[in-house]
């Protein structure tokens, strides 16, 4: 086995123990839970993709159109040879969109858990901009990640599209932008995509599409615990389910037991009750006051906000004040 091939091996057997860690944790509490960045395996990412595309999920669609229309005053002060950093970068399809009208950067660095995501993204960018360095990251953006030394003193925009930070609590997600803050180091500036408050039906179509593939994407969870943990849940005895927690202001995803069961997970029995849910994803919407107000609690300054006609989706974009450099991501 050659020096790199252990290195992977030995790293995704730690990645894997954190991931069996995680899934008992989540299965042993009164409401059983799952964290949401374990959906993205290859297959994960590949349904995300076509969710993406489907007629009910407005997310992307307006997100998308917003870049379209503001990328050039979006990116307009942005230093040359500066370094764009995406935290969860999934496809990098928006990425494009930042990086036509992007003045020479010195890279474009993309975090993300998945590798299928990440490499295929690197392969499609290093064809449509030749010029680009472009440095994938395989790893947690709730880590610290290390930054290449040659670039490491550049200028650091980040970029948070996807509404991804909607996938946390209030707590959680301010904490995310405190670290983002210190991966980004001061002067930094973030690129940030919020999805906005608006009708519940509206919300509850873009989680549960008549085509069925979010439901597909949820429960393929369990097939990513399946094959990883050597799981033996049957997909067969468990429904997607979507509802709207107007307390929390988020949609909530779960997965409910058709039957009473138990069901084996890395040598845990875990027993489920009909009826009863694993709560697998969070979606919290945002008034614009209501984002801006969080950022600040993160040590943000919120600089600017786009927005389409209806106010359905945001883009913010937050600074920091000083510029000091730190060699960690
Ligand atoms: C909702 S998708 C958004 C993808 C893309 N940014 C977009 O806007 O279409 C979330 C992405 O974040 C990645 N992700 C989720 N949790 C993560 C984590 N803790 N660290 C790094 N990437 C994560 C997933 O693999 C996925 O590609």
């Amino acid at each position: 086995m050659s020096g790199v091939q252990s290195k992977n091996t030995a790293l995704n057997n730690a990645v894997n123990m954190t991931f069996a860690d995680d899934v008992i944790k989540g299965l042993s509490l009164p409401q059983k839970m799952l964290p949401s960045r374990y959906f993205y395996d290859a297959e994960g990412s590949r349904l995300f993709e076509d969710i993406t595309q489907l007629p009910e999920y407005y997310l992307t669609r307006i997100e998308t159109e917003i870049l379209r229309a503001h990328s050039r005053d979006i990116t307009k002060d942005v230093a040359a040879e500066s370094v764009l950093v995406e935290f969860g970068s999934g496809s990098s399809l928006k990425t494009e969109l930042l990086l036509n009208t992007l003045p020479m950067l010195s890279a474009y660095v993309s975090v993300d858990v998945s590798n299928a995501a990440l490499q295929e993204a690197a392969d499609r960018l290093a064809r449509h901009f030749p010029d680009l360095v472009v440095r994938p990251v395989l790893g947690d953006f709730w880590q610290p990640l290390s930054f290449p030394p040659d670039i490491a003193k550049h200028p650091r925009i980040g970029f948070f599209p996807g509404s991804t930070i909607g996938n946390f609590t209030h707590n959680e997600a301010a904490k995310l932008l405190t670290k983002f803050a210190s991966h980004l180091s001061l002067g930094g500036r973030l690129i940030i995509g919020v999805d906005m408050k608006k009708d519940v039906q509206t919300l509850l179509n873009a989680y549960d599409d008549s085509a069925g593939v979010t439901a597909e994407f949820n429960l393929n969870l369990l097939t990513h615990i399946n094959r990883e943990l050597g799981g033996l849940f049957e997909l067969a005895k468990f429904r997607h389910k979507v509802v709207y927690n107007a307390d929390e202001g988020r949609i909530e995803m779960h997965l409910l037991s058709l039957v009473d069961q138990n069901v084996s997970v890395c040598g845990h029995d875990f027993s489920f009750v009909k009826g009863e849910t694993i709560h697998t994803e969070n979606s919290y919407k945002y008034s614009i006051d209501q984002f801006q107000t969080l950022a600040r609690s993160a040590g943000w300054h919120p600089h600017a906000v786009w927005t389409d006609e209806l106010h359905q989706f945001s883009i913010h974009e937050l600074r920091l004040n000083t510029i000091s450099h730190t060699n960690q991501l």
